[in-house]
């Protein structure tokens, strides 16, 4: 059995010096903050920690610097933003091991948030160093971990840290494991997956895990064509894996023996050019010709998919369903997108959506509300589908 948590909620905070492992790997754009779910996300957590006496010390990363001080990488616009959402005032220390950072830190008071420069500056965060890890611990009392999209990520501050001091999971984590599990841990059947994007081999593992825990998988998107390829259909020019077809049919097989129905598009929007607007026309996926290009499914495919939909009790969804990015071919991910809405705003279905594409296939649909969970999970998102366990998870769990 896996040791549960302690719970951010659960400590006693007052009077202590909390360094808070947060992912403020935000888009910045022009030295502003252009996306801050993530920031938003972790807001009430912050907030109450600061109300009920804490002095908190934020840590995160920023970018790729690989080990090197770069200042187009500095957390100063994620700090002007948190500082913005939050009305106090959010300082930055640069030497974060240094002198500097353990006068910043002893000398913080309740109430008061110091934000340490980007971890990644530092050789130590990435290389997951026990010394780094060591001067981190020794700015503060307790760490708490609020980082789910970099758990996947074994670096110092996320996985070496909260193993050497006493550790909590912070607020989002926990509502992101907990609607993570109850999609597939512990799901209400029938148990539907959605996975598209656009190649197989980037989410083999992905699927691999997935037909052995859903009850359906509607595959969509550029890997269904390799799917279809190996189903023995003529895709014409469309996008696809010719190398990867004999996985194709492997995945094909497992799901038949794992009980998993496999939908594949039956039909689709077919142009001869990927633009917005080509002109393009409805085929049933026996009749592509050469110069063919599948961009989205057709209106039977969808259908079935919706119909499919409406008898499960809950979903998953990574990547869209067609070239979403030029409409017409959002159409099959719009379409579904609010089915999944609408079912998941009225309670009869509990639905859990992650991944870069997604989210923002999901917002131009315009539902990103009315889902049971969006999480602000890339990477970390897709290892948890693959059934891998998240380093920075582990390191939290009560030893
Ligand atoms: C993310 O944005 O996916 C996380 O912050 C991890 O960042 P990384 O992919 O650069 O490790
Ligand atoms: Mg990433």
């Amino acid at each position: 059995m896996t040791a549960p948590f302690l719970f951010a909620d659960e400590l006693d905070v007052k009077g202590k010096r909390v360094l808070l492992r947060l992912d403020l790997n935000v888009p910045v754009q022009d030295g502003k903050v252009s996306e801050d779910t993530r920031i938003r996300r972790i807001l009430p957590g912050l907030k109450d920690m600061l109300a009920a006496g804490a002095a908190v010390i934020i840590l995160t990363h920023f970018g790729r610097p690989k080990g090197k001080v770069m200042p187009e990488f500095s957390v100063q616009p994620i700090a002007d933003c948190m500082a913005k959402l939050i009305g106090k005032r959010v300082t930055i220390e640069s030497d974060v091991i240094g002198a500097g950072g353990k006068t910043a830190a002893a000398g913080l008071k309740s109430g008061q948030i110091l934000m340490m420069e980007n971890l990644r500056f530092f050789p130590g965060e990435e290389a997951n160093d026990a010394d780094f890890a060591a001067a981190l611990a020794a700015l503060g009392d307790i760490y708490v971990g609020d980082a789910f999209s970099c758990t996947h990520r074994a670096h110092a501050s996320v996985e070496a840290l909260p193993k050497m001091m006493k550790a909590a999971a912070g607020r989002a984590l926990g509502a992101e494991l907990t609607a993570l599990e109850s999609a597939l841990a512990n799901p209400k059947r029938p148990v539907a997956a959605l996975v598209g994007g656009a190649k197989v081999s980037t989410k083999l593992d992905v699927l691999n895990n997935l037909v052995t825990k859903v009850d359906g998988l509607i595959l969509g998107g550029g890997m269904a064509n390799t799917f279809l390829l190996a189903k023995g259909f003529s895709i014409g020019a469309s996008l696809a894996e010719p190398d990867m077809v004999d996985i194709a049919s492997a995945i094909i097989k497992r799901a038949e023996e794992s009980n998993c129905k496999l939908i594949l598009p039956d039909d689709a929007l077919v142009a001869g050019e990927f633009k917005a607007g080509a002109a393009h026309r409805i085929a049933s996926i026996d009749t592509i010709e050469d110069g063919d290009m599948i961009l989205d499914a057709g209106p039977k495919s969808i259908a079935s998919a919706i119909a499919f939909l409406a008898t499960c009790s809950t979903v998953v969804w990574n990547g869209p369903m067609g070239a979403f990015e030029i409409p017409p071919f959002d159409t099959a991910t719009n379409a579904i997108a609010k089915a999944v809405g609408i079912r998941s705003a009225g309670g009869s279905m509990m639905s859990v959506a992650g991944g870069g594409d997604t989210l923002a296939a999901l917002a131009n649909a315009g539902v990103s509300d009315q889902f049971s969970y969006i999480s602000t999970a890339g990477g970390a998102f897709l290892e948890w589908l693959e059934g891998k366990t998240l380093p920075g998870v582990e390191a939290l769990r009560i030893n």
